[in-house]
C-alpha cells in the first residue's frame, strides 16, 4: 500500500531583478538576514524567510514584493536567483499521483498581490506608510527596461572650489514627456557602459531635490544633489561610476532616467503640519524640495513650523549654504552643525538638536510634527538616540511615542 506523501509548499518570496535599484533597504530591513546580495542581484534565502514581510514597505520600487507558490524541494536557490534577469513565471506545480494534500502550510504574508497583512512595524525603525495627507505618488513609470531620456539643462559645483567634498546641483529636463514626483522620492540614472562581468550598469539612486511643480515652477524638470565618490567605503582610491558620470555632464547632454520611486518618504500636504528635518550632505536633497515646495505654498497659507539640523564637515562643503541661510526667519529655524571647521570642535546634527532640546520637544509634542532624516547610515543610531534623550527629558514617553510616529507616518528615515 502506498503511504501518503506529504508535499510542503512554499510561496517563495523573490525580488525582481528588472525593477530592483539594488539600494540596499531590503537587506537592512530584514529582521532575520534573509536577504543577501552579489555584484547583480539582490536574492531572498528561502529556508530562512519567514514572510514577515518588513523588506517590503520600505522598498522604494516594489520590486521586493514577488511570490511564487512552488513545492518546497523546488525551490530556487540563492545561486540560482543571482543568475536571472528577469523572474520565472508562476509554473504549474507537478504534484505526483500518489500525493496527498499539501501539509506544509504555505508560508509568506501576502497573496503575491502587494497586499500587505499584517506587518510587524516593530521590526523597523522608521514609518512604512506616508503622511495621511500626502499626495499619491507615480512610481516605476520607468523600468530599466524602458527608461526614458532627459536632457541636462544645468549642472553646477555647490561646494568651494578646493574642498574635498565635490558636490553638484544637476537639473534635468523631461521636456514633453510625463515624470511626475514628489519632494521625498528619487529616481534612478543608467550610466552608460558595462561592468566588469560584461553586464549594462545597474541604475543608482538618488534623492529628488526638487518640488513636484519643477526646480523652476512649472517647468517638466528636476534636480539632483550629486557627491562625486572618489573612494570606497574602506577610504581607498575609486571612482563611483555613476556619481563621476552625472558630475562630468554637460549642457545638452541626455541621460537615461527610471522611475520614480519611493512612496512613503513624502511630505504632509496639510498646511498647518510641522516639519523637523535631519540631514548630513546629499541628504539635504529631499529637504530642499521639501522647503522648497512649503516656501512657494507659503505664499498661500501654509502655516506649519519648519525646523532644519543640517551637518556637513565645513561651511565651505555645506550644499546649498548660500540659499539656504537667505531664508527668513520666520520661515525656517535652521540649524548647522560642523564637523571639522579648523580650531572647533567637532560638532554633528545631534549634538545641535540636544542644544534646541526645548523647541525639538515642543515639536515632539505636537501630533501635526512630521520627522525626516536622510544622510550617512551612521547618523540614524545618533538622531533617534538624541530623539529619545530629548523626549525622556521632557517628560514624553519615548517608545510609545516612536510607535506612534511610524504608525501615523510621521518619522521618516534614509540613509546609506
Ligand atoms: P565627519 O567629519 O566626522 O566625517 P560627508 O561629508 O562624509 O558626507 O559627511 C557629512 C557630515 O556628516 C560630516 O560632518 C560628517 O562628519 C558627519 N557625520 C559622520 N558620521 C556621523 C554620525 N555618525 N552622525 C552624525 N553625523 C555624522
Amino acid at each position: 500500500m502506498n503511504a501518503p506523501v506529504s508535499i510542503e509548499v512554499l510561496k517563495q518570496h523573490l525580488i525582481d531583478p528588472e525593477i530592483c535599484i539594488r539600494c540596499n533597504t531590503c537587506e537592512e530591513t530584514c529582521p532575520i538576514d534573509a536577504i543577501q546580495h552579489d555584484d547583480t542581484n539582490y536574492v531572498v534565502m528561502p529556508d530562512v524567510c519567514n514572510g514577515c514581510m518588513a523588506c517590503v514597505p520600505p522598498c522604494p520600487t516594489g520590486a521586493i514584493d514577488n511570490w511564487r507558490t512552488v513545492l518546497k524541494a523546488d525551490a530556487w536557490s540563492v545561486d540560482e536567483q543571482y543568475t536571472w534577469d528577469v523572474l520565472p513565471e508562476q509554473g504549474t506545480m507537478a504534484l505526483p499521483a500518489t500525493a496527498g494534500p499539501a501539509t506544509g502550510a504555505m508560508t509568506g504574508g501576502s497573496d503575491g498581490d502587494g497586499e500587505a497583512q499584517g506587518i510587524e512595524v516593530d521590526t523597523v525603525r522608521g514609518a512604512v506608510v506616508p503622511p495621511w495627507s500626502a499626495a499619491r505618488p507615480y512610481v516605476n513609470l520607468y523600468t530599466h527596461r524602458n527608461p526614458t531620456k532627459a536632457t541636462v539643462v544645468g549642472n553646477y559645483r555647490l561646494t568651494d572650489e578646493g574642498t574635498e567634498s565635490d558636490i553638484h546641483h544637476i537639473v534635468l529636463d523631461f521636456g514633453s514627456l510625463p515624470f511626475p514626483v514628489l519632494e521625498g522620492q528619487s529616481i534612478g540614472i543608467l550610466p552608460p557602459g558595462s561592468a566588469a562581468d560584461g553586464r549594462a550598469h545597474h541604475a543608482r539612486q538618488y534623492s529628488i531635490a526638487s518640488p513636484r511643480d519643477g526646480e523652476r515652477p512649472g517647468y517638466n524638470n528636476v534636480s539632483l544633489t550629486v557627491k562625486r565618490v572618489t573612494q570606497d567605503y574602506r577610504g581607498n582610491a575609486a571612482s563611483g561610476v555613476c556619481s563621476n558620470y552625472l558630475c562630468d555632464l554637460k549642457k545638452g547632454d541626455v541621460v537615461n532616467v527610471i522611475g520614480p520611486f519611493g512612496s512613503t518618504f513624502l511630505m504632509p500636504n496639510h498646511p498647518d503640519s510641522h516639519l523637523l528635518m535631519i540631514c548630513t550632505g546629499t541628504g539635504s536633497a529631499p529637504m530642499r524640495a521639501m522647503t522648497e515646495y512649503r516656501r512657494r505654498r507659503r505664499l498661500k497659507g501654509a502655516t506649519g513650523k519648519l525646523m532644519l539640523f543640517f551637518g556637513a564637515r565645513t561651511k565651505a562643503e555645506l550644499p546649498y549654504f548660500g540659499p539656504l541661510t537667505n531664508l527668513p526667519k520666520d520661515f525656517i529655524d535652521t540649524n548647522l552643525a560642523f564637523s571639522r571647521t579648523p580650531g572647533e570642535r567637532k560638532r554633528y546634527v545631534q549634538d545641535a538638536m540636544r542644544e534646541r532640546a526645548v523647541d525639538v520637544a515642543q515639536l515632539l509634542r505636537d501630533d501635526g510634527t512630521y520627522i525626516y532624516v536622510c544622510g550617512l547610515k551612521g547618523m540614524e543610531d545618533g538622531v533617534l538616540q538624541s530623539l529619545k534623550d530629548i523626549a525622556d527629558q521632557h517628560g514624553l514617553e519615548w517608545n510609545a511615542l516612536w510607535q506612534r510616529l511610524k504608525r501615523e507616518g510621521r518619522l521618516h528615515l534614509e540613509t546609506y
